[in-house]
């Protein structure tokens, strides 16, 4: 396994393996490895005849109150889990050589970067938007796979590249979850055993929604009530957002359908986590 800083070094890299016909699959992550991106690498590895993990913690994607200082890194874990899913290049450049003095431009996908996490966390999407257009640029990626926990950030990455004409396929992989049903997340290393139990408000809250969903419920405020006092009757649990809406635009719903998406925000102490599930998925 080679792992590669420089931008130049890397683009090098990949102009010689698109010369030798290779195929590039490519898993852009921030580090700190877990099983959910394990998932993405594994997936890469059978899809492409090379497969290259990014790991950057890209500034321009966080608040200036938002927790990019203390944000959880492991280089030499995230290697170790890399080698083992067959991981061919770790690309991980600074944020200097990323982000130059001069630096000025940025990707905007408009509306659907309006809502959920980018009405919390404003540029947020900016932030991603632009770090994966230059991530493609240096990977030259002829597939990228994201996980679906992030999904408004799949939506708006699938948006930028059909916009764009970037000559990538966008692969969406499913939520990987702990045995309880906490969704798998790099920030879940910030929750103390208490705060972890109340963490399983989330996924309690969407076992809730579709559970009554399946009995027949489609009235999405009474659905979304349901899931705020679930949620609300744990100790040190707020809802940032907890809304239903339709899983292509974005947009909210008063009646819920199999192509609705429920998406939740809950800050647990001082940790913000994210879940969501699409009603008529199986799971
Ligand atoms: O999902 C993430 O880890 C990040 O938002 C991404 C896509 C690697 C961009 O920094």
């Amino acid at each position: 396994m080679n792992i590669i800083t420089s931008i130049a070094e890397m683009q090098q890299a990949a102009l010689l393996l698109k010369r030798a016909g290779k195929g590039i699959a490519f898993v852009p992550t921030m580090g700190y490895l877990h099983e959910g991106h394990a998932s993405l690498l594994r997936e890469g590895r059978s899809r492409g005849d090379s497969l290259v993990l990014s790991i950057f913690v890209n500034p321009i994607q966080f608040g200036p109150s938002e927790d990019l200082e203390r944000y959880p890194r492991n280089l030499e874990g995230d290697c170790a889990i890399a080698r083992e899913c067959g991981v061919d290049i770790v690309f991980t450049p600074t944020a200097a050589e990323m982000y130059p003095p001069g630096f000025q431009t940025a990707i905007r996908v408009k509306e659907l970067a309006l809502p959920l996490c980018g009405a919390s966390r404003p540029g947020h999407f900016d932030g991603v938007a632009t770090v994966v257009t230059k991530l493609f640029n240096i990977v030259q990626p002829d597939l990228a796979l994201f996980g679906k926990k992030d999904f408004q950030q799949l939506a708006i990455i699938r948006r930028m590249v059909a916009d764009l004409s970037l000559p990538v396929e966008i692969v969406g992989m499913p939520i990987v979850r702990e045995a309880d049903g906490l969704a798998m997340s790099s920030r879940n290393a910030y929750l103390s055993p208490d705060q972890r139990q109340s963490a399983l408000s989330l996924s309690k809250a969407i076992r809730l929604v579709r559970e009554r969903y399946a009995a027949g419920e489609r009235n999405a405020a009474r659905l979304i009530e349901a899931a705020r006092n679930l949620i609300l009757a744990k100790p040190a649990a707020t809802i940032d957002y907890l809304e239903l809406r339709d899983a292509a635009t974005l947009a909210t719903v008063s009646d819920v359908s199999d192509t609705t998406l429920m998406a939740l925000a809950v800050i647990i102490g001082t940790t913000r986590l994210i879940d969501n599930t699409l009603l008529g998925d199986e799971r």
